[in-house]
């Protein structure tokens, strides 16, 4: 119950700090240090999200909390050792980068430990847990809160690198889900605290498909959406590394543009608009998305968009938007 989770998040805390003295003032976690120093990350950013190193041991965990008093079979449930056949315990995370987990009252709640270079999996997280619903956690949140609500605005991302760089480059209203898909709890949280959310997904397929959804669930919630869209199959991080701060700022954020003009530009992949038949085909896709919109003024700027694109009368795009409507009923 309540104490068995308190006990559990003051194993967490305890740990968290540890692992990032590792990381930062010791030879065992050097090479951690080294890896994060070459993706670009200061030790400054490092300290602010409390990053920290996981060493190469079975039982590095299993001495250092039960010589604090704390019981092997709780910490099994806090997901921080692994039960073995035979009884005995061992540490679930090795020699990995420590990504702290808080939850939105900032309390240590959960680990994800990144590979140092490449393998499976290149993330490991804590299992679901009495104090860890990784569906109902938004990585960073806690510390995005109050900028998120002073702004009104809140930008999520897909996973924890993309984040910490972002705030590396100064867009301190920066949150993420932790690799799948945005829940309707997760959209639920950024309603009660934004207006408005800016998706910044990865520019590679997955990312483009998960884009879809999570500005569909976010827009059935009721916020405000607009797209931030990466070239070139990068994700937010690799773009801030090979771009910088300025152009990230001014070429994806403020450059990001409504789900609609997303779509457009979506369906404009692959085809040759000045092509007539590429072109019709077009049209009548982006009627097929105008056709699904419930805001009359938002179907109004579209329709008549469309109409000056493609020097047509408004009129003939409103009979056919008509069509899509009956088909639909
Ligand atoms: P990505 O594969 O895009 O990783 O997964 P990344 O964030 O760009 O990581 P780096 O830059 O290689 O370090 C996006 C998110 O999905 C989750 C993590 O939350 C990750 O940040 N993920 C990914 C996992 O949980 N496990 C994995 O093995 C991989
Ligand atoms: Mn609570
Ligand atoms: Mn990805
Ligand atoms: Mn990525
Ligand atoms: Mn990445």
């Amino acid at each position: 119950g309540a104490n068995e989770a308190k006990k559990m998040i003051e194993a967490h805390e305890l740990l968290k700090k540890f692992y990032h003295h590792l990381l930062l003032n010791t030879k065992e976690g050097q090479a951690a240090f080294d890896y994060l120093q070459a993706r670009g990350w200061t030790r400054e950013i490092i300290e602010q999200f409390e990053i920290g190193y996981s060493p190469n041991s079975w039982d590095f965990a299993v001495k250092f909390l039960t010589g604090r008093g704390f019981s092997l079979e709780l910490m099994e449930k806090a997901g921080l050792v692994i039960r073995k056949e035979n009884g005995g315990y061992f540490d679930r995370f090795r020699n990995r980068i420590m990504f702290p987990i808080h939850n939105h009252h900032g309390e240590t709640v959960a680990f994800s430990g990144r590979m140092l270079g490449e393998g499976q999996p290149k993330y490991l997280n804590s299992p679901e847990t009495l104090i860890f619903h990784k569906g109902k956690i938004l990585y960073n949140f806690h510390q995005a809160r109050l900028h998120i609500r002073k702004r009104q605005e809140a930008v999520l991302f897909e996973g924890f690198a993309d984040v910490v760089s972002a705030i590396k480059a100064g867009v301190a209203y920066a949150v993420a889900t932790m690799g799948t898909a945005l829940t309707e709890d997760q959209a639920r949280i950024l309603r009660r605290n934004v207006e408005s959310v800016i998706i910044c997904y990865d520019g590679d397929t997955a990312g483009i498909e998960a884009t879809f959804r999570a500005a569909e669930l976010l827009s059935g919630t009721g916020c405000h959406v607009k797209i931030a869209t990466i070239p070139d199959g990068l994700d937010p991080d690799e773009y801030i590394r090979k771009y910088g701060s300025e152009r990230f700022q001014r070429d994806v954020i403020e450059a990001s543009n409504s789900f609609m003009a997303f779509k457009m530009a979506y369906l404009r992949r692959g085809k040759n608009l000045q092509n007539e038949s590429d072109q019709i085909r077009y049209i009548e896709e982006v009627l097929q998305e105008i056709s699904q919109l419930t805001n009359p003024i938002e179907k109004d700027y579209y329709l008549r968009q469309l109409a000056n694109e493609f020097s047509l009368s408004l009129s003939a795009l409103q009979q056919q938007l008509e069509r899509y409507k009956k088909t639909k009923d």
